[in-house]
Parts: C-alpha cells; sequence; structure tokens
C-alpha cells in the first residue's frame, strides 16, 4: 500500500500540503498556473476573535495582494471560490463581493452563492 505523502510546504509531488502559517509565503512557492482550483476564506472583517476589524479600503488592499497571488497560480481555466462576508458600517450593510471591482485584480467575476448562517 502507498503512503499518502504530505509536506508542510510546496513540493509538487506531496498529495497534500498543509501549510500552518501565512498563505502569501505558500502562495510565493507555487509555480505560476499551477492550481486549477482557489479556495479562500480570508478574515470577514467583522471583528471577530482572530481578526482586527480595519478600514474597508485597507482590508480590499490586503485581499487584492492575495488574491493577485492567487490569480498567479491558478491555471487559465481555473476558478477562484473567494467566500466573503459583510461590510458592516453605521447600520449599512456592504456585501463585500459588491466591491470586488474596487479591488482591479483582474478577475472576471461569474456566479454568486448568497448564504445566511442562523
Ligand atoms: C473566516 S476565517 C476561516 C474560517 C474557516 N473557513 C472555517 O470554516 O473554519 C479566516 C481565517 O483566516 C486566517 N488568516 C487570516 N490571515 C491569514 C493569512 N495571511 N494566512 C493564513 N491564514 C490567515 C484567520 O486566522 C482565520 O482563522
Amino acid at each position: 500500500m502507498s503512503k499518502i505523502k504530505i509536506t508542510s510546504n510546496f513540493d509538487p509531488s506531496a498529495d497534500f500540503i498543509l501549510h500552518e502559517g501565512n498563505v502569501l509565503d505558500l502562495l510565493k512557492e507555487i509555480p505560476d498556473k499551477f492550481v486549477k482550483l482557489v479556495v479562500t476564506s480570508p478574515p470577514y472583517n467583522l471583528g471577530k476573535p482572530y481578526e482586527d476589524k480595519l478600514e474597508i479600503e485597507e482590508y480590499l488592499e490586503q485581499q487584492k495582494i492575495i488574491i493577485t497571488e492567487c490569480v498567479r497560480v491558478l491555471d487559465d481555466s481555473g476558478s477562484i471560490c473567494w467566500q466573503v462576508g459583510n461590510y458592516v458600517n453605521n447600520g449599512e450593510i456592504v456585501p463585500c463581493h459588491a466591491l470586488k471591482k474596487q479591488m482591479s485584480t483582474g478577475v472576471s467575476y461569474g456566479k454568486q452563492l448568497v448564504y445566511d448562517i442562523e
């Protein structure tokens, strides 16, 4: 029986890569157009325990840096699933996917899936 190869850094011969660290460090190790699908669930910028709530411009700028790297590693026929929340400011609710144009990542946007957590 063959063993499953798990590494913590990029290795094209690995079955799985489990990288505990900054996603940007891992992305920088991955060659251009290497992946077919990116599924990312970045911080929602809602002031959750694991995040500092940022001004929306700063949050989008951070996201843009990561999405730009995701686009670089993505195959031309690939897709990115970007799971984000709402930007809430003085009671006004703006879904982050509605702000995607401000990020100018060069990605064309397809379908959107909206769900609520009760
Ligand atoms: C919205 S949560 C993801 C929740 C996860 N999808 C789940 O269902 O449990 C965002 C996570 O991204 C992590 N995170 C934030 N910036 C990161 C980065 N640059 N690299 C890796 N992880 C990061 C946060 O610590 C947090 O755990």
